[in-house]
């Protein structure tokens, strides 16, 4: 079973126009749920990674288990407010709206090996602003990986041109 068949869509959520691409059913079949880790974890198996940087809230999902599954640390970018700790934040604006994001300033050392981790990429500012926060504590964004690439967005293209190296498992128009 392709992973995208398991994916639902869900027409005008949660606004008029927008077809939500929805991976709740994707992650409650267990076949379709460790499909998506060991495809991710085999995509980066050989390459240097000190950490994982999983986005709120559904990057955490695939993120941790993509952590636990290469043995590396994992550390949340969460929504403002969310962290207890001293943090340091970026703004950015959405399909549908617009968001701050937010990481501890202890969560990654300098010069370490991110790989961020999301479930979907639409116009990629919710990545560029994750990727924003990773270098302003000094690491190195060595990547960045999707469930879902919404191509049509120009998300992973602008991805692509700042060096961010986006890497998808499937696409919806
Ligand atoms: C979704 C998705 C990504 C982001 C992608 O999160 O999980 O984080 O949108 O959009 P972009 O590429 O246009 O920035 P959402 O903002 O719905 O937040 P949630 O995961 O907390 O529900
Ligand atoms: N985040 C931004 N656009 C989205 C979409 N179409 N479906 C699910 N999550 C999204």
């Amino acid at each position: 079973m392709p992973i995208k068949s398991l994916i639902r869509t869900i027409p005008h959520y949660p606004k008029q126009g927008i077809q939500f691409r929805d991976i709740t059913t994707l992650l409650k079949d267990p076949i379709g749920f460790r499909m998506v880790v060991d495809a991710l974890a085999h995509h980066y198996a050989h390459q240097k990674i000190d950490k994982i940087a999983g986005i709120e809230a559904r990057g955490f999902i695939i993120g941790a288990a993509l952590a636990y599954k290469l043995g590396v640390g994992f550390v949340p970018i969460r929504k403002s407010g969310k962290l207890p700790a001293e943090t340091v934040g970026h703004d950015y604006a959405l399909e549908y709206g617009a968001d701050r994001v937010e990481i501890h300033t202890d969560a990654i050392a300098h010069g370490e090996q991110v790989l961020l981790v999301d479930d979907l990429i639409a116009t990629g500012g919710t990545a560029e602003a994750a990727a924003a926060l990773i270098q302003k504590l000094g690491g190195v964004v060595m990547g960045c990986t999707f469930v879902i690439d919404l191509p049509d967005l120009g998300g992973s293209k602008r991805l692509v041109e700042n060096g961010l190296k986006p890497f998808s498992l499937c696409e919806f128009e």
